[in-house]
């Protein structure tokens, strides 16, 4: 093995320490699902002329944009995207979930909490996440009814 094989080999095991040093932090901050949710978010993206959109910027500078797409009453897609934080991301990739499949009315009923039930909860300075995904959520469905 070459010198440089050796050092490469030598930085990779130093990124799995520090990978794995992060993820035990976060495992004492945040839930296993919050985790798996940031890490790997479902419906991230945007929707081809979607029926419903709205991009909100919360008071902590981060924004969520939510695309909707409905079929009848019923939003059969949801995707979004965050400039945020992982618990914004993870917030984003549950609220997407809980949409889809519901109407338009019971889709407005979403809330907060909610999103903490599947997650699990999440710490006190990260509970204005799940509120910027729920006050995107309604911006887009309050375009979305101006087109019904
Ligand atoms: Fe700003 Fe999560 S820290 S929305």
């Amino acid at each position: 093995m070459s010198a440089k094989s050796r050092r490469l080999d030598k930085f990779d095991d130093l990124v799995k320490e520090l990978e794995e040093a992060i993820m035990e932090d976060a495992r004492q901050i945040f839930t296993e699902k919050t985790i798996e949710e940031a890490y790997n978010p479902k419906n991230v993206g945007e929707i081809d002329n979607p029926d419903g959109a709205a991009r909100i910027t919360g008071p902590c500078g981060d924004t969520m944009q939510i695309h909707l797409k409905l079929d009848g009453d019923v939003i059969v897609d949801c995707k979004f995207m965050t400039d945020g934080c992982g618990p914004t991301i993870a917030c984003g990739s549950v609220i997407t979930e809980l949409v889809k499949g519901r109407t338009v009315e019971e889709a407005s009923k979403i809330s907060e909490k909610d999103i903490l039930d599947v997650l699990g909860g999440l710490p006190e300075e990260h509970l204005h996440c799940p509120v910027l995904a729920v006050n995107t959520l309604k911006a887009a469905i309050k375009e979305l009814k101006k087109k019904l």
